[in-house]
């Protein structure tokens, strides 16, 4: 779990072009649902190409602790003999999700309807992470919850005995709290029904669907409206993990920066609830593309190939779009810096409340590098130098934030003095083949602390 070893200084210098390809580890959202939803299947389920982050592999923890047989058969490949739908047994340990708001949010919602008392915790960032979200709506079931202020971890969440199902408007656009009501409302009788009035990722109900629940959705005038029948059969599955667009955007960014780079990045799922960032890169006239498009799975699916692009320009970033690369914007922020103009983003408050507060953990770094940036409470703006004209030559705190420490390593790769973060250790919670990875391509990643 990230926070609990010794911090890992790390340092990025200016690197010549980035070249050859990027195979990013699968996606973290897809491989925490894949283990959840085997874990509440009779039967085996069969994983491939999963990503073996310490946030799922804490998930794969905590469903062997609620009975399931969660096995690792090296590369990627896993299998889970579940419990089925409300069979998930008292855990006698205290379920500790590390660093990762997914896991937590969406184990407690698989937890809630079953007759079950669970003892929640986690690192200093998640401990900190705002969990009302979740339980709030989690007692419609009837469930009860007893955390610190301001429903802070630990907690201990006292399931519902004989469940009761619920009408659900989520009132931030959050694919975690939709999830977890939408996991809750699998061991419900009847039907559980789940509003959301932006959308956000579509996994779980992709996901629910492919496993067998009977589960509709509907664009309506009050939004997305989802409709999930309770306490089916879920059929185990064989899953191929597609990769992670949000790990594919650190290359993707380090790419268009660096000059003279060409790096291709094979087979990133491209569901239209995850490409946000892409589409914003190529409207600052980055010279991204998508080659050999098709569909796997169920989802989009390309390789991206992302070059050296000197002529960026800052827009205006739709706030519509800000939930489909909600985890996309420190990344973006770096580009924002190399390219000429403003980048405004609108609508973005989500970020305050990720495993940082995102806005503030990349405006300090930004500025300490040279780059004036804006900022309210739900907006922030970056004024662009253009490229060749970013200072860097700072090292700013990465908040126990794997986002905030691989955007600064990429903003290094192109500033004109290296940058360096106080704490690489959380890169991996999500991405642990980061460095050796941008290594790979050519950029001069190095630990500071030998
Ligand atoms: C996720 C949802 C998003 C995202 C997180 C993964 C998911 O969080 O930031 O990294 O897998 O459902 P929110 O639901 O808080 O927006």
């Amino acid at each position: 779990m990230s926070g609990h070893g010794s911090p890992i200084p790390m340092t990025s210098r200016p690197c010549g072009p980035l070249k050859g390809e990027a195979h990013v580890p699968g996606d973290k959202s897809i491989s925490h649902r894949s283990l959840i939803l085997g874990a509440l299947c009779v039967g085996e389920t069969h994983i491939t190409g999963l990503l073996e982050g310490e946030d799922v592999l804490d998930t794969a923890k905590a469903m062997r602790a609620f009975g399931a047989t969660v096995t690792d058969h090296g590369g990627g490949e896993w299998t889970v003999q579940g419990v089925g739908v409300g069979g998930f047994a008292e855990p006698d340990q205290v379920i500790d999700c590390g660093n990762s708001g997914t896991g937590v949010r969406l184990i407690m919602g698989a937890a809630a309807t079953c007759p079950i008392t669970v003892t929640y915790t986690g690192d200093a960032s998640l401990n900190g992470r705002p969990m009302g979200r979740v339980t709030d709506p989690l007692t419609l079931f009837g469930t009860q919850s007893f955390g610190r202020e301001g429903g802070r971890l630990p907690m201990t969440v006292v399931g519902a005995a004989e469940p009761i199902p619920a009408r659900y408007e989520v009132p931030v656009p959050s694919a975690q709290v939709k999830s977890a009501v939408l996991l809750a409302g699998l061991n419900a009788p009847g039907q559980t029904i789940v509003i959301e009035k932006e959308a956000t990722r579509d996994h779980t109900e992709r996901m629910l669907q492919g496993f067998g629940a009977e589960l509709s959705v509907e664009d309506t005038d009050e939004g997305r409206v989802i409709t999930l029948t309770g306490q089916p059969e879920l059929t185990p599955q064989s899953i191929v993990v597609p990769r992670d667009p949000s790990s594919a955007a650190f290359p993707v960014c380090a790419a268009i920066i660096t000059p003279g780079s060409d790096v291709l990045v094979p087979n990133i799922g491209l569901n239209p609830t995850r490409a946000g960032l892409f589409t914003t890169l190529q409207e600052m006239g980055a010279d991204l593309t998508y080659e050999n498009m098709r569909e796997e799975g169920g989802e989009p699916v390309a390789d991206l190939r992302a070059k050296f692009s000197p002529d960026l320009k800052g827009i205006a970033v739709p706030p519509a779009r800000a939930a489909s690369m909600i985890d996309e914007y420190p990344v973006l922020s770096v580009v924002a810096a190399f390219a000429s103009g403003v980048t405004d983003m609108q609508g973005v408050k989500e970020l305050r409340v990720k495993e940082s507060d995102r806005i503030d953990a990349m405006a300090k770094g930004l500025r300490a590098a040279g780059v004036s940036v804006d900022e309210g409470d739900d907006w922030w703006k970056v004024h662009g130098l253009g490229h060749g004209n970013v200072p860097g030559g700072a090292t700013v705190a990465s908040q126990l934030d794997h986002r905030i420490a691989m955007a600064f390593m990429v903003m290094g790769m192109a500033t004109q003095k290296p940058m360096s973060v106080d704490d690489g250790s959380p890169i991996a919670t999500s991405f642990p083949i980061f460095e050796w990875l941008m290594g790979n391509l050519g950029a001069q990643l190095v630990r500071t602390n030998g």
